[in-house]
Parts: C-alpha cells; structure tokens; sequence
C-alpha cells in the first residue's frame, strides 16, 4: 500500500508520524472518508469541499487547494489500483510541543491519506441491520467533521456489543444521526431527518438521496423526530459514504414496519446504486 504524508507518496515503514502531532494529542483536525466505485472517486468535489469547510470552521488552513488534493486522492486510487473501495483524507493542526492553545509559531498542517479497498455492503444492502438508541453525549458542533471521535466510538461499541451495527445518537429524546451515518424515518409516503443544523453532519450521502427524493417526487420533510415516532415509522433507513443507503429494520430489537426493508427504501437503494460509476 502507498500512502500520502506531507507532500509524498511513500510505503507504510517509511512513514512518519510525530508523537507531537497534535492530531494525535487532541484530535485536533479534520478527515473525509470518500468511495471509489470502478477506479474512480465518488462525488469527490463535495467531500473536498466539506474538509475545507471543517478546517475553516476549526480556523485551519490547508497548504493545498481542492483541486490537489482530488489529484492527491486520484494518485492514491491509482497507485493502490483500487477498483471498489475509499480514500481516507486527515489533516491536523501540525506537529508542536503539547500546549492546549493553537502552536505559537506557524506550522504546517499534516496531510496523510490512503486509499484501501471496501466492497459495497451487499448483505447489509439487502437484510438491513439493527440500531440500538444511544444517548447523544457529543458537543455542539457535529457539523464539523472532526477527529474528535470519541463520544462516536463509545455509541457504536455500545450498539456493537448489543448485536446492533448501528448506534442512533439521540439528544433530549430527539433522533440526530447515528454515529457515523444519517437517519432517516419513512411514515405515510413522507420521509424524514434531521434538518442539517450544528447538531449533525451534513452527510454527503444525505444530500444524495434528498436529491433523488426530489427527483422522485417524494416528499421530504427536513424535520426532527423523536425516538419515539422513530419506533413507529414505516421505514427506517441510514446513510453514509460506505454504508450507502443501508435499511434499518430492527431498534432497540424491535421491528420497524414490516421488519425488513421497506419499498420506499429500495426505490432509493436502486435509484443510488444507478447513478454511481
Ligand atoms: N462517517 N454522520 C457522522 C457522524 C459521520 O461520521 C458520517 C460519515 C456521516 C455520513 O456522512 P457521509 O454521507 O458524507 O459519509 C454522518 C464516515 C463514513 C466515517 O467516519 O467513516
């Protein structure tokens, strides 16, 4: 495998990653998962343009331009000769002696990336998968996809280790988004989430499929919904760059709806899976 760091493309022993690298000390930075179908990177320029939004919000500045580092990405896809798979893309506020407060001399950000191959989730595509509600203890700002993980990381080994492959992040009894997805409820034809507030990410994925409910002509309400209401939609399902449009049939082990995907739910699947490469 070929990665990037720091303007180079190199092996996994020569890389070098700094204990000081404040990445490493605060999860200070920012990152993008993007997918590869057949060799080519998957509405590249919406991720890019979400990690210089991330790192502006975190008032970071990347030493390269969006278009590099598609290049940067395509080099990765290329080199690594991945068919189906995802680049990950991380920069951090650079490498500086542990101080809370940003380095007082100016230091470039720390770029790495690689690129590895992930087949599309075909069982989870199909059956669906069960969630498990979990209390949503993250800051106020989940717009910003940032390396801060943890409260992410804690949510989904909860859901984990109840059988769920999911975790729905739920604040003051309100459905957010689930640890690394979006959700979404279906009831009487109308599909819901979250409106894209500082309480979630605005998922890439999301903005696909809210774009190809509106071609479908199926009516979208960017509205909060309790976990209650979550428990009886239709349909459930989630969203994101790996998991696509991933059917949720089962929360907190009981079954939504029918208790497998739902149709409006595979209208949407077919309707992605037709405009990937
Ligand atoms: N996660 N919400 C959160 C908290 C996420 O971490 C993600 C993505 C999403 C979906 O965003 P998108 O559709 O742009 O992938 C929503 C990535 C895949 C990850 O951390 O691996």
């Amino acid at each position: 495998t070929i990665y990037f760091i720091d303007g180079q493309f190199t092996s996994k022993d020569s890389l070098n990653i700094s204990i000081d690298d404040r990445g490493y000390y605060f999860g200070d930075g920012v990152y993008e998962v993007v997918k590869v179908y057949d060799g080519e990177l998957y509405t590249a320029e919406e991720h890019f343009e979400r990690l210089f939004q991330s790192a502006s919000k975190i008032k970071m500045s990347i030493p390269y331009s969006e278009q590099q580092l598609i290049d940067i990405a395509k080099e990765l896809v290329k080199t690594n000769d991945i068919k189906t798979g995802h680049i990950y893309i991380q920069v951090t506020r650079g490498v500086s002696p542990r101080v809370h407060q940003f380095p007082e001399m100016e230091v470039p950000p720390v770029v790495t990336g690689y690129a590895i191959p992930n087949p599309r989730p075909y069982k989870n595509l199909e059956d669906g998968v069960s969630a498990k509600t979990v209390d949503d203890v993250r800051w106020l700002r989940c717009d910003i996809k940032s390396l801060n993980l943890l409260a992410n990381v804690l949510a989904k080994q909860e859901a984990y280790e109840d059988g769920c492959a999911e975790a729905i992040m739920v604040r003051d009894g309100v459905v957010m988004e689930g640890s690394s997805s979006n959700m979404f409820g279906i009831k009487n034809g109308v599909v819901y989430t979250h409106p894209a507030t500082n309480l979630i990410l605005n998922g890439i994925t999301r903005r696909v499929v809210l774009k190809l409910c509106k071609e479908m002509s199926i009516p979208v309400e960017e509205k909060t919904f309790t976990s209650e209401e979550a428990m009886k939609m239709d349909e459930f399902f989630m969203t994101s760059t790996t998991a696509e449009v991933t059917p949720v049939v089962k929360i907190d082990g009981k079954a939504i709806g029918s208790g497998s995907p739902g149709p409006i739910t595979k209208k949407l699947q077919e309707a992605f899976t037709r405009q990937i490469p």
